[in-house]
């Protein structure tokens, strides 16, 4: 799947004086059904995380709280996204490695995920994700 899939979407706000409100339904609005949930919280700072693809899991990925960058890359071009918005939700496709890096300090980075944990399902090694993806 190309880089191109992998975009910022706009969550929907309930704006209210009393705090605004972000709600995200499995498969509506967001393109894949979700299964897990997971987040990366207390990163020390200068820490990256990621440093991997997925062969068949889409995310989404929202800064909770605080930003960070992520670095997309298809084997052929890098994206950079900032993410400091809990309405901002980056959608990441399979077959697409990621670097997480630049932690705000208290920052909270939530990923929704298509699929329960599968290490089977990573693909850890820069160097054989750029050959399988321009074999
Ligand atoms: P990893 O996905 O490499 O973290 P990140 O991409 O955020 O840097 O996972 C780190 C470790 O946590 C790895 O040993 C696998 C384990 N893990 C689980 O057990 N369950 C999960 O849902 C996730 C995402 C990771």
């Amino acid at each position: 799947m190309p880089l191109v899939d992998c975009k910022i979407l706009d969550l929907p706000i309930l704006h209210d004086k009393r705090g605004n409100l972000t709600a995200v339904e499995s498969g509506r609005g967001i393109p894949f059904e979700f299964n897990r949930v997971y987040y990366l919280y207390d990163v020390p700072g200068g820490s990256a995380r990621g440093g991997h693809a997925h062969k068949k899991l889409h995310q989404l990925i929202i800064a909770m709280s605080g930003s960070f960058d992520i670095i997309l890359d298809d084997g052929r071009e890098c994206k950079s996204f900032h993410l400091n918005r809990s309405y901002h939700g980056l959608y990441i496709c399979p077959m697409i490695w990621r670097e997480i890096n630049n932690f705000s300090s208290g920052s909270v980075c939530m990923v929704l995920a298509s699929d329960f944990y599968d290490e089977m399902d990573y693909i850890r090694n820069k160097t054989s994700f750029d050959q399988l993806v321009n074999s």
